[in-house]
């Protein structure tokens, strides 16, 4: 499992990490499912379509503290600030998409640990996500119009690569990482200079997205084949030039 950003070996029982208790109301359908115990293809729907509709519909919590809260809001013109709306809206859907692959992983998983691993990571996710939406309302800004359509393609790559076997599936959350990092790399370099709480926010995700891939790669995850990542990475530019915009 995941603590403290490390696939190991033994899981711990599923709980918020914002308040360290387990989730109320439509996580209990989920944390009962988790269980695999007597599952019908009913109660996975039920509880995947729950934690969906959580992740595109409601305010996400955030475990750790924004790390921009002590930057002052920077005076932003209108194209930058459109500019830097942008930026943060496709950041925005790749956490979106980053929390719907990581389910579709669980969902597919062959091993118990490495079922509880993706989750728990999904819920390490869960900081970016708050974060990047924070911003988005600072700077008088929307989410992406098609976070649905990102979700549920997401989604289902992320069940394909479980399904292909656990190695494989750390593998692609490696490989992954590998092309975020290198995208948010690029999104420093495009943002606006001034805008220091956008880059703070930024920068604090590159560090976390860097660590998750050494884990998964440290957690035996294979090497993917150069076409599977040029896929990848196809597809990821599909979402991030028309979040910017939609
Ligand atoms: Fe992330
Ligand atoms: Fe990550």
């Amino acid at each position: 499992m995941r603590k403290g950003g490390q696939f190991t070996e033994r899981p711990e029982p599923l709980q918020s990490r914002a308040t360290g208790k387990r989730p109320a109301g439509g996580g209990a359908i989920y944390n009962e499912c988790m269980t695999r115990k007597s599952l019908t293809g009913l109660d996975l729907l039920l509880a995947e379509a729950d934690r969906a509709l959580r992740t595109l519909a409601a305010a996400a919590h955030p475990a750790r503290p924004n790390p921009a809260a002590d930057l002052p809001e920077p005076p932003l013109d209108d194209q930058a600030r459109r500019h830097s709306a942008g930026l943060m809206r496709v950041n925005h859907a790749g956490e979106i998409a980053a929390q719907a692959l990581y389910q579709g992983q669980a969902l597919t998983a062959r091993n118990a640990d490495v079922r509880d691993s993706l989750r728990h990571a999904s819920d390490e996710e869960v900081d970016h996500l708050a974060w990047c939406e924070e911003r988005l309302r600072e700077l008088d800004a929307r989410p992406s119009l098609l976070n649905p359509l990102w979700y549920a393609g997401s989604f289902a790559i992320g069940a394909l690569a479980g399904a292909l076997g656990d190695r494989v599936s750390l593998g692609f959350v490696a490989e992954t990482e590998r092309q975020v990092e290198g995208h948010l790399h690029e999104h420093l370099e495009r943002l606006p200079r001034e805008d220091q709480r956008s880059r703070r926010i930024l920068e604090q995700m590159k560090q976390d997205e860097v660590r998750h891939g050494e884990s998964a790669r440290a957690g035996g995850g294979a090497p993917l084949p150069g076409p599977v990542s040029a896929l990848m990475r196809l597809t990821a530019q599909v979402m991030t030039r028309t979040a910017y915009w939609l």
